[in-house]
């Protein structure tokens, strides 16, 4: 079972006089002055915030801003000066060294990022190294290592030796051996820092993947923040031993608390962390059940609305086709009465999946005849996408995404009521099955 931990006004200072060090933080020294006035370092100051069970949460500062003292707190490697540190309902400060080293025995492992494994020693053996420290017999152990191993995809390694592993495997193996007690609470500083971004990027999906199949809590320090975005359910931003902000990836994008977090904020991959759904923006949308009937309704439509296209849904808001003014008015060249929409749906238009990071949309855009519709789950219709949407989410400044927008109710075009009053409220979400008529041309 992962475990919650939470952190209740913790403070660290380093040096023999903690009491002086904080009453000159509370007076607003710098952390800087304090250190040349008294020699006194702050580590963390007021840390107060809870770390849900099962869930990734980021530390990411500049250096010296006090991540590593922070999750080294929770799990006493580094004791706090003042506050509490209560991990699942217990306040570890409390624990006598007998349960201190249970916990980290059972609940929780910490991951480095450089820590040597033993060149003479099996991947296995050195797996199953914070096993034998803890004094777990052999057998227990082996087994414990090999389905750790199982777990980073290093199975059939147990019997090679570190040096035959690329620098990639060998950090697998320290989160192997920190997954072999089977922890509920994983601590990892910057534990995927020293790879290369591609084996980073595969490592951070493997963590991912292990998330999946069994849930931890994860304190996950790094300094950089697509990382953080990528993994991180949610993401403290630290500054001087203080914890500046807390919040999930998008409302750290979205309302940054102050210059220092709108600072690191900048430097972020925006279109590798949004999605097509976040930037999706509302469309004329026309809602027919029987998509035989209406180019002269729709054509009226949009140009009374000054749009260029309208998306055609059905009852249950899935997408049936788009049209524009000019399909409609192609379809209806020299045709005289009643036509249905699906003569005049343009071709070549390939939904975008709402889970789509923007920056794999301009390929699909590049070649888009029309701003494309996003579709979400149950393939059910978002919005639009147009290129214009993209040029200004590539231009932006911070906050990056437009404020969600209201939805718009789609117009129904319905045969049995008259076109000119298509927009009025009683018309909205009726529907009807009576059989085409061509009614509406009367109209036009
Ligand atoms: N053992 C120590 N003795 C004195 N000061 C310390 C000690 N450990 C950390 N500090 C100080 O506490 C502050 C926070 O350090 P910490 O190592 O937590 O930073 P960090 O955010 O992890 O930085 P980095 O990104 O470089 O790892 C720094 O000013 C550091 O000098
Ligand atoms: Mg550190």
């Amino acid at each position: 079972m992962a475990k919650q931990i939470r952190i209740e006004n913790v403070f660290k200072v380093f040096g023999d006089q903690p009491k002086q060090a904080l009453d000159l933080v509370r007076q607003g020294l710098s952390k800087q002055q304090i250190l040349e006035r008294t020699g006194q370092s702050i580590g963390v100051f007021d840390a107060d915030f809870t770390i849900e069970a099962g869930e990734i949460f980021v530390v990411m500062g500049l250096s010296g801003s006090g991540k590593s003292t922070l999750v080294r707190m929770l799990n006493r490697l580094i004791e706090p000066t003042s506050g509490r540190i209560v991990v699942d309902g217990q306040d570890i400060n409390g624990l006598n060294d007998k349960d201190l080293r249970a916990l980290r025995r059972k609940d929780i492992s910490m991951v480095f990022q450089s820590f040597a494994l033993m060149p003479h020693m099996s991947v296995l053996d050195n797996t199953a190294f914070g096993l034998e420290m803890a004094g777990v017999d052999k057998g227990t152990r082996q087994k414990a290592a090999q389905e750790a191993l199982e777990q980073v995809g290093l199975g059939a390694w147990g019997a090679s030796y570190p040096d035959e592993l690329s620098g990639g495997m060998q950090q697998r193996v320290g989160l192997a051996r920190a997954l072999a007690s089977d922890p509920s609470i994983l601590l990892m500083d910057e534990a995927f820092s020293a790879l290369d971004p591609i084996i980073r990027t595969e490592m951070q999906s493997e963590l991912l993947r292990l998330q999946e199949s069994k849930r931890r809590t994860i304190v996950f320090i790094s300094h950089d923040l697509d990382e953080a975005m990528r993994i991180g359910d949610r993401i403290a931003i630290m500054k001087d031993g203080q914890v500046i902000q807390v919040g999930t990836p998008d409302e750290i994008l979205r309302s940054p608390a102050n210059d220092y977090v709108r600072s690191f904020i900048k430097g972020v991959d925006a279109a590798a962390v949004f999605k097509a759904s976040d930037i999706a923006r509302q469309a004329l949308t026309i809602v027919s059940e029987h998509n035989d009937r209406g180019c002269r309704a729709a054509l009226r439509l949009i140009e009374d609305s000054d749009r260029d296209h309208a998306y055609v849904l059905n009852a249950r808001r899935r997408l049936l086709g788009v049209v524009s003014a000019q399909s409609l008015r192609d379809a209806l060249h020299g045709r005289e009465g009643m036509l249905g929409l699906q003569h005049a749906f343009i071709d070549n238009v390939v939904p975008i999946d709402a889970a789509t990071p923007v920056a794999d949309l301009f390929g699909p855009m590049a070649s888009a005849p029309c701003p494309l519709p996003v579709l979400g789950e149950d393939r059910k219709f978002l919005g639009v996408i147009s290129r214009t949407t993209m040029m200004r989410f590539l231009d932006r400044d911070t906050p990056p995404v437009p404020p969600p927008q209201p939805v718009q109710p789609p117009v129904t075009l319905n045969p049995m009521f008259p076109t000119g009053d298509a927009d009025t409220p009683a018309m909205l979400h009726e529907h009807s099955d009576a059989p085409a008529t061509d009614k509406e041309n009367k109209h036009e």
